[in-house]
């Protein structure tokens, strides 16, 4: 039973529901029999306010702008972890100590590599193929590669494939970029750490070395850890639901990637960078300010607002001062898209409109602005999400999967379509 009882009546009839207290956050009402003692369902589009599971991975206090994975705020993990000691922290819920970080840290080098096949298949998309069709291909494509680490009961098979999926994934996403640009793909470099691996397979070529600049592969960590996981977003709860049915682990990830590339999730970083050229000028804000006000206009301010951060995303707090170090790297100073940023932020955190809604800039303002930066082109940036939250979906998985009170996937529904009837036009007698 519940920590308390909660009362329902309903119908004349007084249903309890017990109430069960995590260790931070908002308490939650078990419903899970609602539908037995009561005949109703509960009704929540967009999930406003249903736990969909238990879970002590990732905590968010929307309100308070906190995020902290396993306990720890994503600020000092940001600053002093990296982000395979992040992984490490998701999958097995501690950091990992100097002999399990070497462990850890060899284990994920050595499943760098992609299956020599998985590039045949790559060639058979088009040249003009937007990168999160191809990794959605891609990463659930694994399961066809990697027979030994399909079995969701074995443990063992659980975490080979957790390693494969965080290891290859940078792999992955390099090769789509070469095969956009018509480079030959480059093999991950096993001597170099995480992000500087990925930086050198997007920027190496076989006749040109690229010396990553450690203030890059920094910040690109430092990314890696911002988005790694998120709780029960929509592509971490589309790789559970998905999983729950007992699918493999590489095809869910390729649900979670489909489920990201939307522009009001991990696509709103691509959006950033669109509607920043769109607007053209800093002089032309006023005119994008009022559109995004008026309601008649579909147009929205991308990189401003969040489901679930009433308060400055914490994540973006951190890549702002990243965003500088990176500019100040790079040389960038005259920027035009970086001048209209920098001149939108100050307008939006003064006009009433986006204060009294509470629309802070997201991380995915700040993370636009880096990629750019940093030469990596638009269609990429959902793809570097991708990277960075696959270790957030691997954990989320295992920890369903884990979960003795785990069961399939299935909503119920509010049913609106015509009452049931015959084709000669008569009406289903409705049974009691
Ligand atoms: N520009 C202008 N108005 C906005 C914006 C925006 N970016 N975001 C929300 N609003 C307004 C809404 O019109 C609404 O106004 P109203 O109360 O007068 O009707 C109010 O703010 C609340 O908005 P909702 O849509 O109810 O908020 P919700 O929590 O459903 O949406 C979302 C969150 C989808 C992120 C939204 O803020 C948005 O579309 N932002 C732009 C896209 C974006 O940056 N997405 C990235 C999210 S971060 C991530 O996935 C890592």
């Amino acid at each position: 039973m519940g920590d308390k009882m909660a009362t329902l009546t309903i119908d004349g009839n007084e249903l309890q529901l017990p109430v069960y207290n995590g260790s931070e956050g908002p308490s939650v009402m078990d419903i899970s029999s609602l539908y037995k003692d009561s005949g109703y369902f509960t009704y929540d589009p967009g999930f406003l306010s249903t736990a969909s599971c238990e879970s002590s991975i990732t905590f968010i206090d929307g309100e308070k702008g906190i995020l902290r994975y396993r306990g720890y705020d994503i600020d000092e993990l940001a600053e002093n972890c990296d982000y395979l000691s992040t992984c490490h922290l998701l999958l097995y819920g501690e950091l990992p100590d100097a002999a399990q970080k070497e462990w850890f840290d060899r284990k994920m080098t050595l499943h760098t590599m992609a299956h020599e096949q998985l590039q045949f298949m790559m060639r058979g998309f088009p040249r003009r193929a937007h990168p999160m069709a191809i990794m959605v291909g891609a990463a659930a494509s694994l399961s066809a590669f990697y027979h030994d680490s399909l079995d969701i009961n074995d443990p063992e098979q659980r975490e080979l494939a957790a390693f494969r999926m965080i290891a290859k994934m940078p792999t992955i996403a390099a090769m789509c970029y070469k095969y956009s640009i018509g480079q030959p793909f480059v093999y991950p470099d096993n001597d170099l750490g995480f992000a500087e691996n990925f930086l050198h397979m997007m920027f190496a070529t076989p006749c040109e070395k690229y010396k990553v600049s450690p203030i890059l592969a920094d910040a690109m960590d430092k990314i890696l850890i911002l988005h790694a996981d998120h709780e029960q977003n929509a592509s971490t709860s589309t790789v559970r639901l998905a999983g729950s049915s007992g699918a493999n682990p590489f095809a869910c990830v390729g649900a979670g990637i489909a489920s990201l590339w939307g522009p009001a999730h991990g696509g709103a970083n691509e959006a950033v960078i669109n509607m920043l050229e769109e607007i053209e000028n800093v002089k032309n804000i006023p005119e994008f300010i009022e559109r995004a006000k008026d309601k008649n206009d579909p147009f929205r301010l991308m990189g401003f607002g969040h489901r679930v951060y009433k308060n400055y995303d914490p994540r973006a707090k951190v890549l702002r001062q990243t965003c500088k170090q990176v500019l100040e790297e790079l040389g960038i100073k005259d920027e035009p898209l970086l001048d209209i940023a920098v001149e939108l932020e100050k307008i939006a955190l003064e006009d009433e409109y986006f204060v009294e809604r509470k629309l802070y800039p997201n991380v995915d303002f700040y993370s636009g602005i880096i990629y750019k930066a940093m030469g990596i082109p638009a269609s990429m940036y959902t793809v570097l999400f991708a990277i960075a939250r696959t270790s957030g979906w691997v954990a989320q998985w295992k920890e369903m999967i884990e979960d003795p009170k785990q069961k399939i996937g299935r909503p119920r529904q509010l049913f609106t379509g015509p009452e049931g009837r015959h084709l000669d036009g008569s009406v289903i007698r409705k049974t009691a």
